[in-house]
């Protein structure tokens, strides 16, 4: 038996769950729980609120509430919603507990007498008005790299991280004033010594899905950068260090001893020593946008702080919504809660899983979810499920019945039905949810093609063994999938459990023992119900109501950027070569070119660097913008401007000639 300590990353308490929390965490957290608790492991699952941070104080001000009344509106909101999908946490608690605000003092106590963090002035913005400082979305301005209006940290259109001090035209959130610029001292970790124990760490660690080690290496080979773990401003937990007052830790440098503390909450309430999972076998289940946080700066910490790293990183890619990003701001989104009004959450958690595996970015369209429900739910797993019952019914008095001289085809589907709990373990223990649930599937689908074979309703008039080896046979089935089911539809797997008249709390090994002849079922209940298209189309009009209202507001945007032909005309665009390409020393994205023009060659300097190796851009045919201003960049003119998208990839138009006008 193993002990297994299972984390679900910590939902902000600033807004309820949608669906991208659950697929992306929830869902195969909880698969993996479920199915390690019936394999007869010992398993903890943990989670809270992540109760911190600017954005909730910022929304209680704006409310003119605490920010504490914001945390629990919401705490209590998202504890619902996962309930609603029963995700079978063993303790959720908020980071605004005190054991919580104690255990992070203490690790970073502990961090800071190990001298593994350590004071420096920064610069950072001040409001005179409101007499504080402006960290993260305290702020407001215009994005530095492409000028569309931007929050403090990050620039929602061109999705960079920024810092606030980048920021051209900052206004105070609170007040509208300009802020200025001061110095401030804050709390540095030193996360840059920890560079040679990441790089073995991610690299020795067999478990690491593979999503997870290459984002951590491309981290790790940029060379790893100091992480500031304070903050100015009152909501968050007091830094523990005199003279340090004012000064909180930021949301980052806690958050995760919210995976300890709930634990620990949970130890004081059943008396079990929660450790005993940690030092056994860890898994933290994240969305991948914080792959960075939980594969280096996480382990960094519980290293520093001379405690076992994790196990494994399982990370879900994006879900996105009717083919677009899924947006909360726009409220293109489906929430939970609006979700589990209409629909039964397995329904959900089947679609979230089969969809896709989850190291795939992955799309929820309503049509895809009927679909999936009508013709797989309903017609291949509730089909066989309710002919397998009605029968019983009608031919056996209900009774499971005697099997006797199988046929070649009935020893061929009893293999099938034996081999099947261990293939679909196998599956879960390697994190393969979905193939799990698609080996299900495909047995079951076999399963159909046995019963239509075998004719029992003919059978049972010519030759009632063999009806009664198929019912006994299918029977047992039915029984696989209340088994193999639960970790994946918990509900629909009770409810099967129900009908067989059988206890609904099995261990994984009960899905080979079989059903005795004899043994009385119960009145079948339909199971899965279609999906009617009414039902959907209401759905996406809610949804598509939403999007419309956003979209004329864009189209009116967008009007205001149009420009005309004429001006598009001014810009020249000609095919270049790349002759000559060198770095330029102190700089790791820019590039010094020499580009052969057609009728001259032209100096640019280009941001290429993190991408391509100068020896790899000499000799490439470009688009080359070369009627712009000359621009001095690192003391070296740039003559033009080499086209590239926003991730410096450049546009490659090899079969073009050198000095061919774009039109
Ligand atoms: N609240 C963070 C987010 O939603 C996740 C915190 S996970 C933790 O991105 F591990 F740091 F707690
Ligand atoms: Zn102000």
């Amino acid at each position: 038996m193993t002990k297994i300590f299972i984390s679900c990353a910590l939902p902000y308490a600033n807004g309820p769950c949608h669906l991208g929390h659950l697929r992306s965490t929830y869902i195969p957290a909880d698969i993996y729980a479920r199915y390690n608790r019936m394999a007869g492991n010992d398993v903890l699952m943990v989670c809270a609120t992540d109760e911190h941070g600017t954005p909730i104080a910022v929304k209680a001000e704006q409310e003119g509430i605490p920010p504490i009344d914001v945390a629990k509106r919401y705490h209590d909101m998202i504890a619902e919603d996962i309930k609603s999908c029963d995700i079978t946490l063993d303790n959720f608690t908020r980071t605004t507990d005190d054991m919580h605000t104690q255990i992070s003092q203490d690790f970073f106590k502990y961090l800071y007498d190990e001298g593994l963090i350590y004071e420096q002035a920064i610069e950072q913005l001040y409001c005179e008005n409101c007499n504080k400082f402006l960290p993260d979305r305290y702020v407001e301005g215009i994005c530095p790299h492409c000028g569309a209006d931007a929050r403090g940290d990050h620039c929602e259109m061109c999705g960079r991280a920024l810092d606030p001090v980048e920021l051209e035209e900052p206004r105070c959130l609170t007040c509208g004033h300009t802020p200025v610029i001061k110095q401030t001292t804050q709390y540095f970790f030193k996360l840059s010594a920890f560079q040679k124990d990441l790089e073995e760490y991610i690299e020795t660690n067999e478990k690491l899905p593979a999503n997870v080690r290459n984002y951590a290496r491309n981290w790790l080979k940029d060379g790893l950068t100091d992480w500031i773990f304070t903050r100015d401003m009152d909501w968050g937990i007091p830094v523990p260090l005199e003279g340090a007052e004012g000064k909180v830790l930021y949301v980052w440098a806690e958050a995760f001893l919210g995976y300890l503390s709930s634990a620990a909450q949970w130890s004081r309430k059943s008396g079990k020593a929660w450790e005993e999972y940690w030092d056994d076998y860890v898994v933290h289940f994240i969305g991948k946008d914080i792959i960075y946080h939980h594969a280096l700066f996480w382990p960094a910490m519980l290293k520093g702080h001379g405690c076992k790293l994790p196990d494994d990183i399982f990370a879900g890619e994006f879900l996105s919504l009717e083919g677009r990003k899924m947006s909360t701001s726009k409220n293109w989104v489906v929430w939970v809660a609006d979700f589990v009004k209409d629909f039964d959450s397995d329904l959900l958690r089947y679609y979230l899983t089969i969809n896709a595996p989850l190291n795939k970015d992955t799309d929820f369209s309503w049509d895809e979810f009927q679909r999936r429900i009508n013709d797989e739910l309903a017609d291949i797993i509730g089909n066989f499920l309710h002919r397998t019952f009605t029968f019983t019914k009608k031919f056996f008095d209900m009774k499971v019945p005697e099997y006797a001289n199988p046929s070649q085809a009935d020893l061929e589907f009893e293999a099938e039905i034996k081999a099947l709990p261990d293939t679909v373990a196998a599956c879960i223990e390697d994190m393969e949810f979905r193939d799990g649930l698609v080996e299900i599937e495909r047995v079951t689908k076999l399963a159909n093609k046995y019963f239509n074979d075998q004719e029992p309703w003919k059978a049972v008039k010519e030759d009632k063994q063999k009806a009664a080896n198929c019912l006994y046979l299918s029977n047992q089935m039915c029984k696989a999938l209340a088994v193999l089911l639960k970790p994946y539809i918990p509900r629909s797997a009770d409810k099967i459990c129900d009908i067989l008249n059988i206890s609904n709390d099995n261990s994984w090994d009960d899905a080979n023992v079989f059903l005795e002849t004899g043994h009385e079922i119960s009145k079948a209940k339909p199971l899965f119900k279609k999906i009617e298209d009414e039902v959907i189309e209401a759905q996406k009009e809610k949804l598509y109501k939403n999007l419309e209202s956003q979209e004329k507001e864009v189209e009116e945007v967008d009007h205001m950027d149009l420009i005309t032909i004429d001006e598009f005309a001014k810009v020249e665009i000609r095919i270049g070569q790349i002759k000559e390409c060198e770095k330029i020393k102190k700089s790791n994205k820019l590039l010094k070119t020499q580009i052969d023009i057609g009728d001259k060659t032209i100096q640019v300097i280009a941001g290429l660097g993190k991408r391509y190796a100068p020896e790899d851009l000499i000799g490439k045919k470009v688009p080359v913008v070369v009627n712009l201003q000359p621009a001095k960049l690192m003391g070296e003119e740039s003559q033009g401007m080499i086209m590239a998208t926003e991730s410096a990839a450049i546009l490659t138009p090899d079969d073009c000639e050198i000095g061919e006008l774009l039109m």
